[in-house]
């Protein structure tokens, strides 16, 4: 007992919890020294599709002229392990991470990889959404709702709920992301199979979905007028529909999966004060206000018709997280549906 405790605290003063630094300077200020930094940040970016971030890089470059957002964007389960090479061989080229892979954080906090830095705003960011050290807090909170395409559902009524998915009329009109190949996805059907039973699952297979690669734009998919795909859950084009494209958050039955996206500094960053002022930019309220997301600050309040995340029915924003965090029961599963449905194609 006393060995172990003693171990422990040796490892603590090894890697310790370096004190935080606290922002106090205006997004001006900031600005000013990441361009005599040399007015640029890299953010390596979790999603699918490479122009995903172009909003958040032309927002940022617009509002500090002479700053370069240089941002890329890769599946979060692949930045992650291309971080640690980078870790491992102490040479980090990113400054700034926003990932999906949430299990990552407190595993990089563990190591003293992350700056503990509080951005301007960062008490304004509810507490279930940040690292009471700094070492991340987040950048948005991202939902997946049902999404169909109206022109080709006349005459049938369109999905409301997860189960009405298995209505025949749905037969061989269905695309899914591959759960295979996001865990956000996969979360969604886990969510599902937990509040219907297994039989979901063999059902919706009957009705001879496509499973398409991670990169693929399924959205994009059901809005072609030449497919026969009208409708899919477990991805997203934001809260609100674009036509003929309607986004459904299902108000009752198995619910949705969100979650708060992680957001952290590299503590070897080649550019600090760029990383800085992105951190500060995207929790302060002016850009919290235009992401069209709900917020992950209490004092800015979610689109019109929509309330808080924590208010709104049917899903919790903090469930991913620990669903994440147990990384064996996540392969388990991962590997029983890549069993049923085989790789995407
Ligand atoms: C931009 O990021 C890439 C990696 O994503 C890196 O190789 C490149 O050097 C960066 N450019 C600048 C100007 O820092
Ligand atoms: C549908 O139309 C798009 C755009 O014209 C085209 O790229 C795609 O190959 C077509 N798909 C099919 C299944 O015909
Ligand atoms: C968001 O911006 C709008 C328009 O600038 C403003 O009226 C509103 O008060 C802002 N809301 C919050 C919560 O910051």
């Amino acid at each position: 007992m006393g060995f172990y405790k003693s171990l422990s605290l040796v490892a603590l003063a090894t890697v310790g919890v370096s004190q935080a630094v606290t922002e106090t300077r205006s997004l001006d200020q900031i600005h000013q020294a990441a361009l005599k930094e040399g007015g640029v940040v890299t953010l390596w970016h979790g999603g699918s599709d490479p122009h995903q971030q172009d909003a958040l890089k032309n927002a940022f470059e617009e509002r500090f002229p002479g700053m370069t957002l240089n941002v890329s964007v890769r599946s979060s389960s692949f930045i992650g392990p291309d971080i640690d090479r980078q870790l491992a061989a102490k040479s980090v080229t990113v400054d700034s991470i926003f990932l999906q892979t949430l299990q990552d954080y407190p595993r990089w906090k563990r190591q003293g990889v992350l700056l503990n830095y509080k951005p301007a705003g960062f008490e304004q960011v509810y507490d279930e959404f940040k690292d009471p050290d700094g070492a991340w807090a987040s950048s948005t909170i991202n939902a997946w709702s049902i999404i169909y395409n109206k022109d080709k559902l006349i005459g049938i009524e369109p999905p409301a709920t997860f189960s009405d998915f298995l209505k025949p009329e749905f037969k061989n009109k269905l695309i899914f992301t591959s759960p295979i190949d996001d865990d956000a996805v996969l979360n969604t059907f886990d969510l599902i199979i937990n509040a219907y039973g297994v039989d979901f699952f063999w059902s919706l297979l009957e009705q001879n979905p496509r499973f398409a690669p991670h990169h693929l734009s399924i959205a994009n998919e059901i809005g072609q007028p030449n497919t026969t795909y009208a409708a899919t859950f477990g991805t997203t084009i934001g809260l609100f529909s674009q036509d003929p494209l309607v986004v459904h958050f299902p108000t009752e039955g198995a619910p949705f999966t969100s979650w708060a996206q992680g957001a952290a500094i590299l503590k070897d960053a080649p550019h600090p004060e760029g990383a800085k002022l992105l951190h500060s930019y995207v929790l302060s309220q002016e850009y919290q206000n235009q992401t069209g997301s709900w917020s992950i600050r209490r004092d800015v309040a979610a689109p019109k018709g929509f309330s808080s995340i924590f208010s709104t029915p049917n899903t919790n924003p903090l469930d991913f997280a620990h669903w994440m965090y147990d990384r064996e029961n996540v392969e388990r599963f991962r590997f029983w549906v890549q069993d049923k449905i085989g790789y995407p194609a």
